[in-house]
């Protein structure tokens, strides 16, 4: 299986597993896809690993089934909770005779993005190029070859929680899946949704999730912010719940029975009979009563997204913002409470890749594709890839690269 990708998305509620394949034009053809529901993860954080991996093998065997293939190996997100995506430039002056820029001086740049200085309880997980700048003209994607006599780099380091790379780690491979590479959701998480002109323009995608909302910022192509807040569409539920005294599981049934963000969308405001708390008797509530409540939280939601991009990126986005997950997408109105909070257009994502036809399989998607894009562009380096990885096109990795790059340097 040397050219089938596979991308395990561990959610908050589900696990959901692309398996694709490059065909011979280079474009991605999803083979196979599965969803587990799981119950592992509480706040966007694991704390049932057997729960957790169960879920990943059950997720993957699906899958599997429908790819006919084997799984050994895959990519898994890491949630914009557990990872810091730190921009920091660097240089290196081009020592050799002819000034050519060589793969030598590119991998030396990157290991020495990735020394930067960072918490004890953190660790570097990849190492992104933003872009190179040759004796000032900036903008290149693969210096290697052109001549110049400063070559700087443009990077975002990741950066993760040491125990929750572990948790992951141990989760899939409990699952018998090793671990080809951690991927940021951000680098992913447009993949399957987004345009490129919507990137270059400008766009702020938002994937509200179950227990985490991601909000990851594009300009002139590139990442600018991936951060995450730890409030997702289960949140709606609770609120539902305590607010209309509701079991949890009766709140959720109100919410996706409804579908809806927006009292004024409300077209029968009729009295619904619903389970009390207590379960031990049936009491009537008014549609508008549950509208309100879900209407309060989505605003709030997006309220903290655009409190969080304009503290870290303001500007314009010219392709306005683009709703994703299962957490508020599904909701009428949520177009509308998103246009109020940011005042620029909005959009629900639809995925544009074949086979992929509902928002929950997205992330892992976007994984294939964006490890597909890599391979593709030939790309000198960006997963580091944590335990060895059976890929012969990445048999040399990140870390493998830069440190004999290093020890040529310094020795
Ligand atoms: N049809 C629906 N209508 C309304 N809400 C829905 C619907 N289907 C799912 N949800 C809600 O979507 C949320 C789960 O969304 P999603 O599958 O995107 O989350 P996840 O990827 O598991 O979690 P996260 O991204 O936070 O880690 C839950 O809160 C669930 O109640
Ligand atoms: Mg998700």
């Amino acid at each position: 299986m040397s050219d089938v990708i596979v991308g395990v998305d561990i959610g908050t509620t589900k696990v959901s597993t692309v398996i694709g394949k490059t065909n011979s034009t280079g474009e991605i053809e999803i083979l196979g896809k599965g969803i587990e529901s799981c119950s592992g993860i509480k706040k966007g954080i694991i704390v049932d690993i057997d729960a957790t991996s169960s879920s990943i093998q059950s997720a993957v065997k699906k899958a599997e089934a429908q790819a006919e293939v084997k799984v050994v190996s895959a990519y898994v997100n890491i949630s914009g909770l557990h990872v810091d995506i730190i921009n920091h430039k660097t240089y290196t002056n081009i020592m050799n005779d002819n000034k050519e820029i060589s793969r030598h001086d590119v991998e030396k740049l990157l290991y020495s993005a990735g020394t930067i200085s960072i918490s004890e309880d953190s660790e570097i997980i990849d190492v992104v190029p933003r872009q190179f700048i040759v004796d000032g003209y900036d903008g290149i994607n693969d210096p290697v070859g052109m001549k110049g006599t400063k070559l700087e780099g443009d990077f975002d380091v990741v950066i993760g929680k040491i125990i929750s790379v572990r948790n992951i780690v141990r989760s899939m491979e409990k699952a018998g899946i090793r671990v080809d590479g951690l991927i940021a959701e951000g680098f992913t998480a447009g993949e399957c949704i987004l345009l490129p002109d919507e990137k270059d323009m400008g766009v702020i995608l938002i994937d509200v999730g179950g227990g985490t909302t991601e909000v990851s910022v594009y300009k002139e192509e590139k990442l600018v912010m991936n951060k995450c807040i730890p409030v997702g569409g289960d949140h709606i539920t609770n609120d539902l719940s305590i607010a209309l005294k509701m079991t949890y599981s009766e709140s959720e049934k109100i919410k996706r029975q409804f579908q809806l963000a927006l009292t004024a969308l409300i077209k029968n405001d009729q009295e619904i009979s619903v389970s009390d708390l207590s379960e031990s008797f049936k009491k009537n509530i008014k549609v508008s009563d549950a509208i309100e409540v879900i209407e309060a939280r989505v605003y709030e939601i997006f309220s903290l997204c655009r409190e969080m991009v304009n503290a870290n990126c303001p500007g314009s986005y010219g392709a306005g913002v683009v709703l994703s997950g299962n957490g508020i997408a599904p909701l009428d109105g949520a177009m509308q409470l998103a246009y109020d909070v940011f005042d620029i257009p909005v959009r629900v994502a639809v995925p544009k890749v074949k086979n992929i036809n509902t928002l929950e399989y997205c992330t892992a998607a976007g994984m294939v594709k964006y490890i597909a894009r890599l391979d593709k562009e030939g790309s000198t380096i960006s997963i580091k890839s944590l335990p060895k990885t059976n890929r012969k096109t990445r048999d040399k990795t990140f870390l493998k690269k830069a440190l004999s790059a290093l020890k040529e340097f310094f020795y």
